[in-house]
This record gives structure tokens, sequence and C-alpha cells, in this order.
């Protein structure tokens, strides 16, 4: 604690380095900006107590400084321990009017490189406002901090935490850890907190299926907003900010030419799809697979060949994993790749490759190259080069979507917080998205800044498709 904030960061030396990206990506991120501007002075945020777990990068530093001034408190972690940027943590922590000396930012727990431990430890921070107070609101990507209230509940409930079974993965042992603490040492901490959350706005796909999950069984605490589903997100950050920073990965993890190499994409969603493009805009020659007969058509007719990892795990330099799914590439087909086949995942858990499967490969040897790069040296002598050890390797090799695509997705996202901070009681505890007028709000948003001159409608040609001069221009089922 300095200067009465709270914060844990790498070095707030970096704070000048992170501030000056933070300008230069305010002029890239006109839709937030446009947001803060107009709702400077009617403040909807006011009172809000946000807690957010969201990758700790420069354009999330944009976001968290546009909650700010829209009034209100926050407290944020990142979503993966290698995703950070330490440069714009101590940005924000400092502020734009602090020092490294007397910071007066916002409490930010995250640095690259976090261990498990220290991941679920920032987590828990979030939810320890000042003065006793827990968190009013929750912006999440992934669900991580909805999981840990959700489980403090279930166990405060129940009056113990249970031990991990043999068959856990390692990180929910630790999860049980944090919250045996926390039960140990207030015992309804958790439940209070989920009675003053007004609710959670959730930014990727993998989140929002673990709420509608919850919605299902009748066990969400609070109401919810899938971010994620907005037009102006998926079919953006997901496609077109993954064909900007999936390569962008891969070539500041190993700086292999990508012209010419065969490139597997697991997976033709939103996240596939411009994973793809990525790949063959750089002259790798793509083949795709799938599970749904519907996204394999697509890839088909635009042009990758689709078939399954089993064919072709011998002849693929580059192996990426795009499902949400797990255990798509496992152990066994890694045994078997080319020598110095380079594999990686941008779906956003870490089990999408089997990293336990390969470290426990009789004879397989792991050789840190730098870090978040590693080969796996196989006892035959052939190895493989694993990114950001198998989580999602935009944000661990290089620094994520860049700041023009995010502000799509985090004006949604702020919007999506006045939405539900400002209207207790209008929503049940289930996942709503946005309404289409919002969305087309913010596509306009982003329309001058790339020179977008849009057609209007006439009175009578919008009478003719049965819509308003103003939109909303499609139905709700269109599919864009
Ligand atoms: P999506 O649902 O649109 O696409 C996933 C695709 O994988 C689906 O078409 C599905 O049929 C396919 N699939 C499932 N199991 C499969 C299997 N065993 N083999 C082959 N294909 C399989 O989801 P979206 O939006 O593309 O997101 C994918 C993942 O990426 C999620 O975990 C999401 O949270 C994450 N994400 C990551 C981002 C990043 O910056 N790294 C950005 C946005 C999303």
């Amino acid at each position: 604690k300095v200067n009465g904030l709270e914060f844990a960061v790498r070095d707030l030396g970096l704070a000048e380095a992170g501030r000056h990206q933070i300008r230069l990506a305010e002029h890239e991120m006109p839709g937030l900006m446009a947001t803060r501007g107009e709702y400077a002075s009617s403040q909807p945020l006011r009172g809000a107590r946000i807690a957010g777990s969201l990758h700790m990068t420069v354009q999330t530093a944009v976001l968290i400084e546009t909650l700010v001034a829209l009034g209100a408190e926050v407290r944020w972690v990142s979503c993966n321990i290698f995703s950070t940027q330490d440069e714009a943590a101590a940005a924000v922590v400092v502020g734009a009017d602090g020092t490294p000396e007397a910071p007066a930012g916002v409490s930010v727990f995250a640095w690259k490189g976090e261990s498990l431990e220290e991941y679920w430890w920032c987590t828990d921070q979030l939810f320890q406002f000042g003065g006793g107070e827990g968190p009013n609101m929750i912006l999440d990507d992934g669900g991580d901090a909805t999981l840990l209230v959700h489980k403090g509940v279930e166990f405060e409930a129940a009056g113990v935490v249970p031990q991990a079974g043999e068959d856990d993965p390692e990180e929910y042992r630790v999860i049980l850890e944090t919250l045996r603490a926390s039960v140990a040492a207030d015992g309804k901490r958790f439940t209070r907190i989920a009675g003053e959350v007004r609710g959670v706005t959730e930014e990727t796909t993998t989140g929002v299926h673990r709420l509608y999950e919850l919605a299902k069984t009748g066990d969400l605490l609070f109401p919810a907003i899938n971010v994620n589903d907005s037009v102006t997100k998926s079919k953006f950050d997901n496609k077109y900010g993954c064909r900007h920073s999936l390569v962008d990965g891969i070539n500041r993890a190993t700086d292999v030419l990508i012209g010419g190499k065969v490139a597997v994409v697991c997976g033709y969603g939103d996240v596939g799809k411009g994973s793809a493009e990525s790949l063959r805009g750089q002259g790798a020659r793509v083949i795709v697979t799938e599970i749904d007969p519907i996204c394999a058509l697509q890839a088909v007719m635009d042009g990758y060949q689709v078939t399954t990892l089993d064919d072709v795990v011998e002849i693929a330099d580059i192996f990426v994993t795009t499902t949400g799914n797990f255990d798509i590439i496992t152990a066994e087909h890694m045994s078997r790749m080319k020598h110095q086949a380079i594999v990686g995942n941008i779906g956003h858990f870490d089990n999408e490759i089997d990293m336990a499967g390969l470290e426990k490969t009789p004879g397989v040897r792991k050789q840190e190259i730098k870090p978040q790069v590693h080969e796996y040296v196989f006892a035959d002598g052939h190895s493989i080069i694993v990114l950001s050890e198998g989580r999602l390797l935009n944000l661990g090799n290089a620094t994520g979507h860049p700041s023009f695509v995010m502000s799509n997705s985090f004006t949604n996202q702020t919007i999506a917080q006045i939405e539900l901070f400002t209207k207790p009681g209008e929503y049940d505890k289930q996942v709503y998205v946005l309404p289409k007028h919002l969305d087309e709000k913010v596509a306009r948003l982003h329309l001058d800044a790339l020179g977008v001159k849009l057609t209007k409608l006439s009175k009578e040609q919008a009478a003719y498709i049965g819509v308003d001069v103003d939109g909303p221009y499609k139905p709700d089922h269109y599919r864009y």
C-alpha cells in the first residue's frame, strides 16, 4: 500500500512507458473515448465498485480509466498468468496525475508470469474494497472472478471446503486452497458479496458458456450480460483481433517464416476464422479441423482443406487450437509431430493442449528457449516447440489484440456495466445480450475514424424493408 493505494505490480518505474502507450491507444479507441465524453457529466457509474478480471494490457488500461471517468471505483486483475503488460499495469496504478512515489490511480494486482497461487491470490484481492466492502459489479473475461464468488457461496453454505480429488486439475486445488483460507477467516464473505453484486458483464465465449450453464441449473447468483455475443464483439475481436495477434504471437515467439509451411487450425468458429486467415495471409497452406458440419462447410468454401488432426499430424509445421474445448491436441499427437513443429493455443483455457500428458510422457525433456517458449525433446531426439505453456499465445507471446478492435469490445463492456448498474431490479438472474440498437451504436462510433460514409435510408426504403430509418436495421435472428 503506497499513498493509500493497494496494488501488486512488477515495477512502478515502468509507468511512464505505459502512459505513452495508453496515450497512443486512446487515439485508436474512438468508441471508448466517445463513451467517456458522452457520460462525463452524468457519471452513471458513480457508486459502482467494479471488480475487473481481464487481461491487463494497454487497451484494458483505457477501459479501466473510462470506467473511472464515469464515476466507478475499480480493482483489477489479469485473467491469465501471462497476459499482463507490466508497463500498462504500472501506468494504471500510478494514474495520469500520479507519480511512482505517490501513485494516484487504480488498485491493480497483476504481473506477467504469475504462478497459479499468485493468480488466485490476485483474484481474491478483487473482492476487498476498502472499509470491509466488496464489489457491487463484476467485469469478467473467462469467468474466473464469477467462479470464485459462486464456489465461495457454495462452500460457505456447506460450511466446508472439500479436498481436491486425485483427478482434479492442479488449478482446482489452488482455487480450493484460496477459498479455504477465506472461508476460515469469514464464513459469510462471499455470500454477502453475491448479495451486493448487481451483475456481471462477461467478455468471452468460454466465460459466457459457463454463465449459461449456471443459468440453466438455476445457480446463477446475479444477472449477467453476455458481451461476447454483441455482433460488434465476437464478429470483430474474436475474428479480426485474432487475425492480427495470432501471427504476431508466433512471430515474436519463434521468428520462423510462416510462408510455405503447413498450418493446422483446430476449430473454425470466430477465432478459428481469423486465425486461419492470418496464417494464409502469411502464405501458409492452412488445414482446418472441425466437429460442426456447418463450420466445416464454411471452411472448405473459404478454400481450406478440412480433415482430422490424426490425418495430418505428421506433416504440419504449425498447430493452433481455437476451440474452447479440451484435449484437442493430445500428448500422443505431439509425440508424432515433425521435428520443431510449433504448437500453440489461442482459445481461452490451457486444456486444449494436453500439457499435463506431455510433461508425463516417458523420456520427454523440457528446455526453455525464452520465457513462454519451450522446446520439448522426446526420447528419440526429435522435439516440438510449445508456446505460452499451452495458454493463449496471442497474449502470452505478444500483446493481444490491437486497440481499434478492442475499442469495439470495450465500448460494449462499458455500456453493459452502465446497463446493469443503473437498472437494478430490471434484470433477472439470467444471461442477456445488449439490444441491437446499442450494438449498431458501437459500430457507428468507429466509422468516422476509418473514413466510412454510410448510406442513409429514405423513409420509403425503410418502410419497404420494414425497419426504422435510424435502425435497428436487422432482426435479432440475423447472423451477419
Ligand atoms: P466458437 O464457438 O465460435 O468456435 C469454436 C469452434 O470450435 C466451433 O466451431 C466448434 O464447432 C469447434 N470445435 C469444438 N470442439 C472441437 C474439436 N474437438 N475439434 C475441432 N473443432 C472443435 O468460439 P470462438 O468465439 O471462436 O472462441 C473460441 C475460444 O477462443 C474460446 O475459448 C474463447 O473464449 C476464446 N477467445 C480467445 C481470444 C483471444 O484473444 N485469444 C479472443 C476471443 C475468444
